[in-house]
């Protein structure tokens, strides 16, 4: 079964892309197929993995595809009823380059494919309205433009192990949408003071996205009795948090490697919002369980500052996990210390990924 899983924190910068990206290839390297959804109008995703111009080729609207090949060409026709919605993806450009050596698999179909997104989304975020379509219950399929996708790949061969999504930061309709799709979402954060506040907003705002969803459902429900998908939708599980960006030293007196001290403040903040603010505001949500019981207050991954290897990442259009492998674009070669702290937030990425494998 697909698992539908969303990035979301309405805080801007704080690893959604980032984490989609590195995550992506842990799941893959495990053996699992991904496919990412590019739902951020900023379209950062895309022009990570896919590159600057190929990404200026997909968003091309030309006579042969009047939408593009991004996420246009499926969402907007499905507005315009004489329109039919069509699908493209495409790959990561190092899983393209390294195809044969890293993934093994040159038969079968490749492990991550990308829906790219498109600057056109900040349109189709004003098209959808949380009155009509969503509390009236009379546009709900609307709201479900990333699982519909998911479920056109399905009907043309291309099914998917993990579907993550990365999101614009907001609480806006495509952000709605994203986790009305998803059965997980997952929260980066980063040290400082605005995140704890960020996550206290989610616990405010997330019931009434899904109070008014399932306002909207009863709604439909009692004119569309043999609907089977609006009733399994609307119900995303917060499915853990992730530590983004922080800095640790190694104490002399124990050799133990830590966060650094203003650091730690900033973790145990977020760790107290989570199990006094967010986690009672989630486990009084009706109708599901959103809070499932593997979740803690502890992160699920603890990734540390990434320094130029972040922009790295971003330049050369590589995970993490293959970025040893590149010849970095800002120095000559990577450092014994660049390289053991690749080797180190690898691990932990992989380890969100068995996380995911196990529990979601
Ligand atoms: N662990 C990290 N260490 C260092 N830099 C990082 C780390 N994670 C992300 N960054 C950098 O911080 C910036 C923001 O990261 P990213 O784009 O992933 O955040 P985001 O939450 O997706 O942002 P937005 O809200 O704008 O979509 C980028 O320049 C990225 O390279
Ligand atoms: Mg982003």
């Amino acid at each position: 079964m697909t698992k539908i899983i969303s990035l979301f924190n309405n805080k801007g910068g704080v690893g959604k892309t980032t984490t989609v990206f590195n995550l992506s290839a842990s799941l893959a390297n495990k053996g699992k197929k991904i496919l990412l959804i590019d739902f951020d109008p900023q379209c950062n995703l895309s022009i990570a993995t896919i590159g600057y111009k190929e990404f200026a080729e997909y968003l091309e609207r030309t006579k042969e595809y009047p939408f593009g090949r991004t996420i246009r060409a499926f969402a907007q026709p499905s507005l315009q009823p004489t329109q039919s919605s069509k699908t493209y993806t495409t790959q990561p450009k190092y899983q393209l380059e390294h195809q044969l050596n890293v993934f093994h698999n040159k038969d079968e179909q490749t492990l991550i494919d990308v829906i790219a997104g498109d600057f056109w989304l900040n349109s189709f975020a004003d098209v959808l309205t949380v009155g009509t379509d969503v509390v009236q219950g009379s546009g709900l399929y609307k709201f479900l433009i990333p699982f519909l996708l998911v479920e056109k790949l399905k009907e043309e061969q291309k099914v998917y192990d993990y579907v993550l999504i990365d999101l614009p930061p907001s609480f806006n309709t495509l952000v709605r949408s994203a986790l009305y799709c998803s059965d997980y979402f997952l929260v980066p954060c980063t040290p400082d003071s605005f995140s704890s506040y960020c996550v206290n907003l989610i616990g405010e705002v997330l019931p009434s996205f899904i109070e008014d969803w399932n306002q909207g459902r009863k709604r439909y429900e009692t004119s569309n009795k043999y609907d089977e998908v609006i009733p399994s939708k609307g119900q995303p599980k917060f499915g853990g948090w992730i530590f983004n960006g922080f800095d640790t030293t190694t104490y002399t007196s124990t050799k133990e490697r830590k966060e650094i001290g203003s650091d730690r403040f900033h973790l145990d903040k977020i760790l107290d919002t989570m199990k006094y603010s967010l986690f009672p505001k989630l486990r009084g949500i009706p109708y599901y369980y959103c809070l499932p019981d593997f979740v803690t207050a502890e992160p699920a991954a603890k990734i540390e500052d990434l320094n130029t290897m972040a922009a790295e990442i971003q330049k050369l259009n590589v995970p993490l996990n293959s970025l040893s492998s590149y010849k970095p674009t800002m120095f000559s070669v990577w450092s014994k210390s660049q390289k053991e702290l690749i080797r180190r937030m690898n691990q932990e990425y992989d380890s969100l990924a068995d996380y995911i494998i196990n529990n979601f």
